[in-house]
Protein backbone atom coordinates (compact mmCIF):
# COMPACT_ATOMS: atom_id res chain seq x y z
CA UNK A 1 0.00 0.00 0.00
CA UNK A 2 2.01 2.87 -1.30
CA UNK A 3 -0.84 5.54 -0.28
CA UNK A 4 1.17 8.41 1.48
CA UNK A 5 0.19 8.51 4.96
CA UNK A 6 0.67 11.16 7.64
CA UNK A 7 1.86 10.33 11.00
CA UNK A 8 1.46 13.56 13.29
CA UNK A 9 4.28 13.42 15.78
CA UNK A 10 3.01 14.47 19.35
CA UNK A 11 6.50 15.66 20.54
CA UNK A 12 4.55 19.31 19.08
CA UNK A 13 1.49 18.45 20.38
CA UNK A 14 0.67 20.42 24.39
CA UNK A 15 1.90 18.29 26.79
CA UNK A 16 -0.62 18.60 29.04
CA UNK A 17 -3.62 17.11 27.01
CA UNK A 18 -2.36 14.40 25.20
CA UNK A 19 -5.77 12.64 24.90
CA UNK A 20 -7.49 15.27 23.19
CA UNK A 21 -4.86 16.30 21.10
CA UNK A 22 -4.74 12.47 19.94
CA UNK A 23 -8.09 12.13 19.57
CA UNK A 24 -8.52 15.49 17.60
CA UNK A 25 -6.07 14.12 15.22
CA UNK A 26 -7.14 11.06 14.49
CA UNK A 27 -10.89 12.66 14.02
CA UNK A 28 -9.40 14.90 11.31
CA UNK A 29 -7.49 11.89 9.45
CA UNK A 30 -4.39 11.06 11.16
CA UNK A 31 -2.88 7.50 9.47
CA UNK A 32 -0.32 7.18 12.28
CA UNK A 33 0.29 8.46 15.76
CA UNK A 34 4.06 9.13 16.23
CA UNK A 35 5.82 9.28 19.50
CA UNK A 36 9.13 10.27 19.86
CA UNK A 37 11.38 8.66 22.71
CA UNK A 38 13.99 10.55 23.76
CA UNK A 39 16.97 9.25 26.80
CA UNK A 40 19.15 12.85 26.78
CA UNK A 41 22.27 10.58 25.66
CA UNK A 42 21.74 9.42 22.33
CA UNK A 43 19.93 12.86 21.88
CA UNK A 44 20.09 15.83 23.59
CA UNK A 45 16.55 15.98 24.68
CA UNK A 46 14.26 13.81 26.97
CA UNK A 47 10.63 13.03 26.73
CA UNK A 48 8.52 9.74 27.10
CA UNK A 49 9.41 6.51 29.37
CA UNK A 50 7.06 3.36 28.76
CA UNK A 51 4.33 4.50 31.56
CA UNK A 52 3.91 7.25 29.46
CA UNK A 53 3.80 5.38 25.90
CA UNK A 54 1.04 2.93 28.38
CA UNK A 55 -1.38 6.08 29.27
CA UNK A 56 -1.14 7.05 25.08
CA UNK A 57 -2.40 3.75 24.10
CA UNK A 58 -6.08 3.73 24.31
CA UNK A 59 -6.57 7.17 23.06
CA UNK A 60 -4.74 5.67 19.98
CA UNK A 61 -7.80 4.29 18.12
CA UNK A 62 -5.27 4.32 13.90
CA UNK A 63 -1.68 2.63 14.90
CA UNK A 64 1.31 3.94 17.02
CA UNK A 65 4.64 3.82 15.85
CA UNK A 66 7.73 4.57 18.57
CA UNK A 67 10.75 5.63 17.39
CA UNK A 68 13.21 5.33 19.99
CA UNK A 69 15.74 7.56 20.16
CA UNK A 70 17.52 5.86 22.88
CA UNK A 71 20.72 4.15 23.49
CA UNK A 72 21.32 1.45 24.63
CA UNK A 73 18.21 -0.11 23.47
CA UNK A 74 17.45 -3.24 23.40
CA UNK A 75 16.87 -3.27 27.26
CA UNK A 76 13.78 -0.98 26.95
CA UNK A 77 11.96 -2.73 23.74
CA UNK A 78 10.31 -5.22 25.80
CA UNK A 79 9.18 -2.17 28.01
CA UNK A 80 7.29 -0.18 25.05
CA UNK A 81 6.34 -3.37 23.38
CA UNK A 82 4.07 -3.74 26.61
CA UNK A 83 3.25 -0.37 26.74
CA UNK A 84 1.20 -1.01 23.52
CA UNK A 85 3.22 0.10 20.46
CA UNK A 86 2.66 -1.12 17.14
CA UNK A 87 5.55 -0.06 16.02
CA UNK A 88 9.58 0.34 17.24
CA UNK A 89 11.62 1.81 15.17
CA UNK A 90 15.47 1.70 16.64
CA UNK A 91 18.11 3.43 15.11
CA UNK A 92 20.91 2.12 13.45
CA UNK A 93 23.37 4.17 15.40
CA UNK A 94 22.25 3.23 18.62
CA UNK A 95 24.43 0.49 19.07
CA UNK A 96 26.95 -2.28 17.40
CA UNK A 97 24.23 -5.12 16.96
CA UNK A 98 21.12 -3.58 14.81
CA UNK A 99 20.85 -7.10 13.54
CA UNK A 100 19.82 -8.39 17.22
CA UNK A 101 18.07 -5.19 17.82
CA UNK A 102 15.60 -5.86 14.80
CA UNK A 103 15.03 -9.67 16.31
CA UNK A 104 14.27 -8.67 19.72
CA UNK A 105 11.82 -6.47 18.53
CA UNK A 106 10.38 -8.95 15.85
CA UNK A 107 10.20 -11.11 19.17
CA UNK A 108 7.58 -8.66 20.63
CA UNK A 109 5.08 -9.76 17.78
CA UNK A 110 5.88 -5.90 16.82
CA UNK A 111 5.96 -4.20 13.22
CA UNK A 112 10.18 -3.49 13.30
CA UNK A 113 11.61 -0.05 11.61
CA UNK A 114 15.38 0.83 11.66
CA UNK A 115 16.24 4.15 11.61
CA UNK A 116 19.18 6.03 9.87
CA UNK A 117 20.68 9.81 10.86
CA UNK A 118 21.21 12.21 8.47
CA UNK A 119 25.46 11.17 8.19
CA UNK A 120 24.41 7.67 7.89
CA UNK A 121 24.42 6.03 4.39
CA UNK A 122 21.94 4.01 3.01
CA UNK A 123 24.06 1.17 2.75
CA UNK A 124 23.92 0.79 6.72
CA UNK A 125 20.78 -0.58 6.14
CA UNK A 126 21.46 -3.04 3.34
CA UNK A 127 21.82 -6.02 5.65
CA UNK A 128 18.99 -5.09 7.86
CA UNK A 129 15.83 -5.01 5.34
CA UNK A 130 14.58 -7.91 5.59
CA UNK A 131 13.99 -7.96 9.76
CA UNK A 132 12.53 -4.99 8.30
CA UNK A 133 8.72 -3.34 7.61
CA UNK A 134 10.02 0.48 7.47
CA UNK A 135 13.30 2.27 7.31
CA UNK A 136 13.02 5.70 8.99
CA UNK A 137 15.19 8.57 6.90
CA UNK A 138 15.94 11.48 9.59
CA UNK A 139 15.96 14.81 7.51
CA UNK A 140 17.01 16.83 10.41
CA UNK A 141 19.13 15.75 13.42
CA UNK A 142 16.99 13.83 15.86
CA UNK A 143 16.00 15.33 19.08
CA UNK A 144 13.86 18.49 18.33
CA UNK A 145 10.68 19.30 16.89
CA UNK A 146 10.51 22.74 14.28
CA UNK A 147 13.86 22.08 12.21
CA UNK A 148 14.57 23.05 9.33
CA UNK A 149 14.82 19.84 6.50
CA UNK A 150 18.05 18.84 5.13
CA UNK A 151 17.78 18.20 1.64
CA UNK A 152 20.90 15.95 0.51
CA UNK A 153 18.73 13.31 2.36
CA UNK A 154 16.25 13.01 -0.50
CA UNK A 155 19.44 11.37 -2.72
CA UNK A 156 19.24 8.79 0.30
CA UNK A 157 15.18 7.86 0.42
CA UNK A 158 15.73 7.54 -3.53
CA UNK A 159 18.57 5.18 -2.79
CA UNK A 160 16.40 3.48 -0.31
CA UNK A 161 13.86 2.84 -2.26
CA UNK A 162 15.91 0.95 -4.99
CA UNK A 163 17.36 -0.96 -2.43
CA UNK A 164 13.85 -2.28 -1.08
CA UNK A 165 12.36 -2.79 -5.14
CA UNK A 166 9.05 -4.66 -4.35
CA UNK A 167 9.21 -5.75 -0.84
CA UNK A 168 6.79 -4.41 1.26
CA UNK A 169 8.77 -2.06 3.49
CA UNK A 170 8.03 1.08 4.58
CA UNK A 171 9.99 4.52 3.93
CA UNK A 172 9.37 7.30 6.72
CA UNK A 173 10.79 10.42 6.24
CA UNK A 174 10.96 12.76 9.88
CA UNK A 175 11.87 16.16 10.04
CA UNK A 176 11.11 19.79 8.56
CA UNK A 177 8.16 18.19 6.74
CA UNK A 178 5.54 20.59 5.51
CA UNK A 179 3.49 21.46 2.48
CA UNK A 180 6.71 22.22 0.45
CA UNK A 181 8.72 19.44 1.52
CA UNK A 182 6.07 16.55 1.41
CA UNK A 183 6.04 16.58 -2.36
CA UNK A 184 9.81 15.93 -2.33
CA UNK A 185 10.14 12.66 -0.10
CA UNK A 186 6.90 11.10 -1.62
CA UNK A 187 8.20 12.08 -4.85
CA UNK A 188 11.68 10.04 -4.11
CA UNK A 189 10.14 7.22 -2.37
CA UNK A 190 8.79 7.80 1.08
CA UNK A 191 5.38 6.34 2.53
CA UNK A 192 4.69 7.68 5.26
CA UNK A 193 5.27 11.09 6.45
CA UNK A 194 6.03 12.35 10.09
CA UNK A 195 4.81 15.97 10.58
CA UNK A 196 5.54 17.44 14.25
CA UNK A 197 5.03 21.20 13.61
CA UNK A 198 3.58 21.56 10.56
CA UNK A 199 0.60 19.48 11.88
CA UNK A 200 0.04 21.22 15.53
CA UNK A 201 1.66 24.56 15.20
CA UNK A 202 -0.51 27.41 13.57
CA UNK A 203 -4.16 25.72 13.93
CA UNK A 204 -5.73 27.04 17.34
CA UNK A 205 -7.88 25.27 19.73
CA UNK A 206 -10.75 27.12 18.84
CA UNK A 207 -10.67 26.30 15.11
CA UNK A 208 -12.77 23.59 14.42
CA UNK A 209 -10.51 21.64 12.50
CA UNK A 210 -7.04 22.86 13.29
CA UNK A 211 -5.25 19.45 12.42
CA UNK A 212 -7.15 18.42 9.61
CA UNK A 213 -6.80 21.52 8.02
CA UNK A 214 -3.07 21.61 8.63
CA UNK A 215 -2.67 17.80 7.36
CA UNK A 216 -4.62 18.47 3.63
CA UNK A 217 -1.65 21.17 3.08
CA UNK A 218 0.53 18.69 3.87
C1 LIG B 1 12.86 14.81 15.86
C2 LIG B 1 11.66 13.90 15.98
C3 LIG B 1 10.58 14.29 15.07
C4 LIG B 1 10.03 15.67 15.29
C5 LIG B 1 9.55 16.21 13.99
O1 LIG B 1 13.89 14.31 16.65
O2 LIG B 1 12.03 12.56 15.69
O3 LIG B 1 9.53 13.32 15.03
O4 LIG B 1 8.98 15.69 16.23
O5 LIG B 1 9.14 17.52 14.18
P1 LIG B 1 8.99 18.55 12.96
O6 LIG B 1 7.98 17.99 12.03
O7 LIG B 1 8.56 19.79 13.65
O8 LIG B 1 10.35 18.66 12.31
ZN1 LIG C 1 10.39 10.94 15.26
Amino acid sequence: DRRIKIAPSILSADFADFGREIGAIEAEGADWVHVDVMDGHFVPNLTFGPPAVKAFRPHVTTFMDVHLMIAPVDPYIEAYAEAGADMITAHVEAGPHPHRTLQAIRATGKKAGISLNPGTPAEAVAYLLDLCDMVLVMTVNPGFGGQKFIHSQIGKIERLRAMIGDRPIHIQVDGGVDPVTAPLVAAAGADVLVAGSAVFKGGSVADPAPYGANMRAI
